[in-house]
């Protein structure tokens, strides 16, 4: 069985005063929660201040990027041993804001996945097709393509030891969730995918839904077979609405 894992995406949100009000929130609540697996991606600049309070709790840190660049000079970017160095367990790369507001191609996101691997990171690695390529019906190659990128920059077991997040990108911040059903054929799809490479990793990745997940809908998305938790936006702002998603992958 797969320990689901419930992860927080707090986007550009925030001020130091409310992420601490935030924080201080998920980790009471969270010490109620067994048998999840539960992180929070805060901006890089209240990573310090978080890590301050979740440090020997049940609650991890990851980052929402990394730097292709291991050091130098590369104004601006932040790079896997600082994200490492301050505490953080776990590194999202290629969300599709990234890939679509910032220009991140499938082998920029490959690059990502690497270096957070080799750092000792594990990557939450996102992919997902957009409305217009959901109503051509190429939700799987989308999503295929995105993966192979991975496999042809970095082998067959690419995947071992990483978390896969899949977030259709017109589900994602619109209230328009995936049905389960949808969900988990996309899942599914995934899986398989990843076993035609190596079945016993495939097996083990944690593949989480992302897109509008909230207390309302959660639990009947993580009780599909193959979704493994999720990765959540609007309703990780909120403590009480975080930890009901937590709670509901118990
Ligand atoms: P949402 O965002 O939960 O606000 O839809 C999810 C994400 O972008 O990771």
């Amino acid at each position: 069985m797969r320990t689901p894992l419930v992860a927080g995406n707090w986007k550009m949100n925030g001020s130091r005063a409310s992420v601490k009000e935030l924080i201080n929130g998920v980790v009471d609540g969270a010490k109620a929660i067994n048998g999840v697996d539960i992180a929070v991606c805060p901006p890089f600049i209240f990573i310090a201040d978080v890590v301050a309070v979740t440090e020997g709790t049940n609650v991890a840190v990851g980052s929402q990027d990394a730097s292709t660049e291991l050091k130098g000079a590369f104004t601006g970017e932040t790079s896997v041993e600082m994200i490492r160095d301050f505490g953080c367990k776990y590194a999202i790369v290629g969300h599709s804001e990234r890939r679509t507001l910032y220009g991140e191609t499938d082998e920029i996101v490959a690059k990502k996945f690497g270096v957070v691997k080799n750092a000792g990171l594990i990557p939450i690695f996102c992919i997902g097709e957009t409305l217009e390529e959901r109503e051509q019906d190429i939700t799987e190659e989308v999503c295929a393509r995105q993966i192979d990128a991975v496999f042809a920059a970095h082998g067959e077991n690419a995947f071992e030891g990483s978390v896969i997040a899949y977030e259709p990108v017109w589900a994602i911040g619109t209230g328009k969730t995936a049905s389960p059903e949808q969900a988990q054929a996309v899942h599914a799809f995934i899986r398989a995918h990843l076993a035609k490479r190596n079945a016993d990793i495939a097996e083990k990745v944690q593949i989480l839904y992302g897109g509008s997940m909230n207390p309302g809908n959660a639990k009947e998305l993580m009780g599909q077979g193959d979704i493994d938790g999720g990765l959540i936006g609007g309703a990780s702002l909120k403590a009480d609405d975080f930890l009901a998603v937590c709670a509901a992958g118990q």
